[in-house]
């Protein structure tokens, strides 16, 4: 039995539908907190198991059974770190032989600012590590899915990409693509105790993202990098949440210094194609408009 967590967000819900195109029904669990955001997996035959990351005996109740977990994190990054230990742990004393966990691509831990996101990872990534248990790290790069938030959702409008990330470079990946790469590892053999980097083998600086931009509406976007202060007090403006603003601000501190520059064809070798470039993403994003 192939157990996913997360089974209720973008990415677990991805994965599962990956999985269903190869395996019956019948072989895989989708941990929910919510049974009725998967009651449709219910009714294709899936095995719906209610847990929660903060309730351990939840979690070693969902588990049994189950050969092999994928983790997904928690999109809850204020006490992530030990809602994955309680699945660590809880796999563990229920008898998981393989853990799969995604975890973020990164060449530094990055600012300060980021630690409420990486350490968990970091962490997470270190018990399971020491856990007995064999795991496969899926280190995924930042979703494409999310460009537009970063270049700003009016770019069009204003014609200028303001992001403090100077001339660093980031690998971007599809959600999607992500999970068809967790599905071909949850089904085949030779990945126990590997980490691998999820992306492309081409990074993107901010600079290019404009041109690309450009070139696919045929409007001039330009990309300014600004001080963080400057960009923190113009998000302001626009009443964003502090936290969010603090979030964003740090992303492209990160970015500058080349934390996400980190080139990685796996991916590509996992799902037997090339995942899509910015090119062919932003037209799909933009080229209607
Ligand atoms: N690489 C990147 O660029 C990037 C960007 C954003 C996020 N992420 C990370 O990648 C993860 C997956 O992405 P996604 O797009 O699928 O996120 P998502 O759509 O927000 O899904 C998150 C899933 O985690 C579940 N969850 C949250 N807290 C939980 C808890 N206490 N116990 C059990 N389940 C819990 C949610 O359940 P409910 O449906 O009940 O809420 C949901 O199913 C995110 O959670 C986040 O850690 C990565």
């Amino acid at each position: 039995m192939i157990l996913i967590t997360g089974a209720t967000g973008q990415l677990g819900r991805a994965t599962i539908e990956f999985l269903l195109k190869t395996i019956e029904p019948g072989r895989v669990a989708a941990l929910a907190r919510d049974p009725h955001k998967a009651s449709d997996l219910k009714q294709r035959g899936v095995d719906v198991r209610i847990g929660d990351y903060r309730d351990y005996d939840s979690l070693v109740r969902a588990f049994k059974g189950v050969n092999t977990l994928l983790l997904i994190s928690s999109n809850d990054i204020v006490d992530r770190t030990t809602q994955h230990l309680n699945a660590v742990r809880a796999a563990k004393e229920a008898g998981v032989r393989h853990v799969v966990y995604t975890s973020f691509l990164r060449r530094t831990t990055g600012p300060d600012g980021l630690a409420v996101i990486m350490q968990s990872h970091v962490e997470t990534e270190k018990a399971l590590a020491d856990s007995g248990m064999t795991y496969t790290i899926f280190r995924n790069g930042y979703y494409i899915d999310m460009v537009p938030d970063l270049i700003g959702r009016n770019v069009l409008e204003t014609g200028t990409i303001f992001f403090p990330a100077n001339s660093g470079r980031v690998n971007f990946v599809l959600r999607r693509d992500i999970a068809e790469g967790l599905a071909r590892v949850l089904t085949s053999d030779g990945h126990a105790n590997k980490s691998y980097d999820i992306g492309s083998d081409r990074t993107y600086s901010f600079a290019e993202i404009a041109d690309i931009l450009s070139e696919v509406t045929g409007k001039k976007i330009q990309y300014v990098s600004p001080p963080v202060e400057a960009y923190k007090q113009e998000l302001a403006k626009h009443n964003l949440p502090a936290v969010f603003i603090e979030m964003l601000a740090n992303f492209g501190i990160f970015f500058a210094e080349g934390g996400m520059d980190v080139p990685d064809a796996t991916l590509s070798r996992l799902i037997g194609r090339q995942p899509p470039g910015m090119k062919e993403f932003l037209k799909t994003i933009y080229s209607k408009k």
